[in-house]
């Protein structure tokens, strides 16, 4: 590793205390803390302890305060809906302590949870800061969620208030929202005090209820409110994301090792200061959206280009392009699914020839894997760094980066580069011990975590220390499977576990299956990720049928696809599904997915020793061969 790089990787390491110390100064406190570090209660380890901030007033008063007020905070652009304006730092301001204090009459009070299910839209970004500026605890859910998906997280949650818009729009149409909230208000055993429902012009959406209240009127009447001050401990965020069972995991966000972490990594990894112009092309309903399209972006006096739209498709797969020399983005970020939706529509890159990017610095890439020839396409058309870099909804921002804010270093196509200061990351194998460079195994990240990364799941330790903490004490567990190379580059390879990413949204193969058990035909169930060059992977399920059930493939492949899709939601991408006689599962029962994952995907792989009956491997291999998959012809048994 160069310098300095390694120097400041070594000191994140060596001396936590006084790093995070220092970099803690790019943060305004109301009183400072006591501890960087405090491992009183380790493994659960805390940042800052005793310190006081908010996260609100560090991501848009201060600017105001510093004179910065007429500088533009967000660039909204809808393609969508052909809207586009600019909200400046002292607009942000007006519009957020007003709304915080609309949340505040409602008798909300720090600690309290909000949820937010609403699109990308500004009001989105001004609901997430008026929660942070009251100290109350918010909890966005993406939109392309299904109504029981919403209330499995009110359910757990427990928000007192909703705050939502009558719709989204989607390339395909106008999707309305209240009737999505209405039916997970209905199924949540949670009851909810309130709901205050934005109304767009593209939808008017009923306020039946006498929960309901208009947004626009009910925000204007209300008087501004002041930054209340939290513990750097306390929680900023519940952000669902997907576990191995059903259930989602409610990672949690603090206050203080948030603001710092998310502070320090705008410059060194994005290289943004002050005053640049940052474009997270993601959606506010996952991390990247927390992080880099709202907090991150505001905390350090950026401008953030907030994006309704698709990379294709809205109208065409220049739209990047074409935003990116507009509002003059240094640092874009974005998903490689993306890149290969623009690479199918636009092969020769003439879009991107058409638009002059002379003000773009670098491009990133995360929520997926990265094949190397999506990279090796973009930086070539693009003519600039393209940046893999590799974190999860856990970490809050990247543990595997190259830093091109201080010390860029060689790019490796596959590779999302190092680990970032702070995250001290090794590969260990199945009995703890570390893996030689080249080799696979597990990759983990040696505790204490560093700032800004989860500090549990929501009022449930123990699932928090069970999924992250026991496989190998001392460690947290990525639930990702890779290698180390002999310079320290990381390779982000698979997942240890049934997570599987479509189109760098991340879901659990295990709701998939409980959702298709649900259909009266179905007795068992099995969901596999699958190869797909556009979106990295996509859904295959494999179901056996009640005996003596009578329905035609076609009306099965019918109901079951339309189950999922009304159960999680569009963003399922759920369209392969077959009945098979018999699933292949061990002696003791376990369904052998890796193995028909490995079928499916013409990898050579070993039928387990414990294969209870291995003529099931030919039924599954025949059932994917008709569904375009598993090429028999390619098959290698080693
Ligand atoms: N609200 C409601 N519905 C939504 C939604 C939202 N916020 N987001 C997605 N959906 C729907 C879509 O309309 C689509 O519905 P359909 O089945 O009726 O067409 C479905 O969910 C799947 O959407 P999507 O994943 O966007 O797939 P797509 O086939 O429409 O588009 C891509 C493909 C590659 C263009 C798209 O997946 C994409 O832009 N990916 C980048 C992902 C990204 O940025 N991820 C963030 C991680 S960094
Ligand atoms: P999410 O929590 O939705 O952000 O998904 C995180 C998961 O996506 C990681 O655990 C990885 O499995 C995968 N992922 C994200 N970024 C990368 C990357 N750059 N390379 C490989 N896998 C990635």
């Amino acid at each position: 590793m160069t310098e300095p790089g390694l120097a400041l990787y070594r000191m994140s390491l060596d001396d936590k205390n006084a790093f995070w110390g220092e970099c803690a100064k790019l943060i305004d406190w109301y009183q400072p803390w006591e501890k960087v570090l405090d491992d009183s209660e380790a493994p659960f380890y805390h940042w800052f302890s005793q310190g006081q901030l908010n996260t609100c007033f560090n991501a848009v008063d201060r600017h105001v305060n510093r004179g910065a007020g007429e500088q533009v905070a967000i660039r909204y652009f809808s393609p969508v809906t052909q809207t586009e304006y600019a909200v400046t730092y002292a607009e942000l301001q007006a519009q957020v302590s007003r709304l915080a204090g609309y949340i505040a009459s409602l008798g909300l009070v720090k600690g309290d949870r909000v949820v937010i299910y609403m699109p990308m839209i500004p009001e989105t970004v001004y609901a997430m800061l008026a929660c942070a500026r009251l100290g109350v605890i918010h909890s966005v859910v993406f939109g392309g969620f299904a109504a029981n998906e919403l209330a499995t997280r009110i359910n757990d949650a427990k928000p007192k208030l909703v705050l939502s818009a009558s719709c989204g729009v989607e390339p395909s149409g106008v999707v309305p929202y209240k009737p999505l909230l209405d039916k997970a208000l209905e199924q949540a055993t949670h009851k909810v005090d309130h709901c205050l429902i934005l109304q767009r012009s593209q939808y008017q959406a009923e306020l039946l209820e006498a929960r309901d209240a208009d947004w626009q009127p009910a925000v204007c009447q209300a008087q501004a409110v002041d930054c209340v001050p939290v513990a750097a401990t306390d929680p900023l965020y519940i952000l669902y994301t997907s576990g191995t069972t059903g259930q989602p995991k409610g990672v949690v966000r603090d206050n203080g090792g948030h603001a710092v972490a998310l502070a320090w990594s705008m410059k060194h990894v994005y290289d943004i200061d002050a005053g640049d112009t940052f474009w997270a092309a993601s959606d506010v309903g996952w991390v990247v959206g927390h992080s880099y399209i709202v907090y991150a972006p505001l905390l350090v006096g950026a401008t953030t280009v907030l994006y309704e739209g698709k990379p294709v498709g809205t109208p065409d797969p220049g739209i990047f392009w074409r935003t990116i020399e507009k509002y003059q983005v240094k640092s874009f970020f974005t998903a490689p699914t993306a890149i290969r939706a623009i690479k199918r529509e636009d092969p020769n890159a003439e879009y991107a020839a058409k638009a002059n990017l002379s003000c773009l610095k670098n491009v990133f890439l995360a929520g997926e894997r990265c094949d190397p020839e999506t990279l090796n396409w973009a930086a070539s058309k693009l003519g600039k760094p393209v940046i893999d870099h590799w974190w999860q909804t856990e970490t809050g921002w990247p543990v595997a980066a190259n830093l091109m804010g201080i010390d860029p270093i060689p790019i490796k196509a596959g590779s999302p580069a190092r680990a970032v200061p702070g995250y001290q990351v090794e590969v260990l194998d199945e009995f703890g011990e570390k893996v030689a460079a080249g080799k696979s195994g597990n990759v983990v990240i040696k505790l204490p975590l560093p700032p800004g990364t989860l500090t549990t799941l929501w009022q449930n330790n123990q699932r928090f220390a069970d999924s992250y903490l026991s496989m190998y004490p001392g460690y947290y567990l990525t639930g990702d499977a890779g290698y180390m190379d002999d310079d320290g580059y990381l390779y982000i390879m698979s997942r240890i576990d049934d997570i599987i990413n479509v189109a760098g949204h991340r879901l659990s193969t295990g709701r998939f299956e409980e959702v298709l058990c649900q259909h009266p035909a179905v007795a068992e169930a099995a969901v596999i990720g699958v190869d797909d060059k556009l979106k990295g992977q996509v859904p295959l399920g494999l179901v056996v049928l009640k005996n003596g059930v009578d329905i035609s493939d076609e009306q099965l492949h019918k109901e079951l696809v339309a189950l999922v899709r009304q159960e999680i939601g569009p963003v399922a991408a759920f369209k392969l599904v077959s009945a098979v006689q018999k699933l292949p599962k061990t002696r003791s029962g376990k369904i052998l997915r890796g193995t028909m994952r490995n079928i499916a995907d013409n990898k050579s792989f070993t039928p387990p020793a414990t294969i209870e009956d291995p003529q099931t491997l030919d039924i599954v291999r025949t059932a994917l061969t008709r569904m375009g998959y598993a090429d028999s012809l390619l098959q290698t048994h080693t």
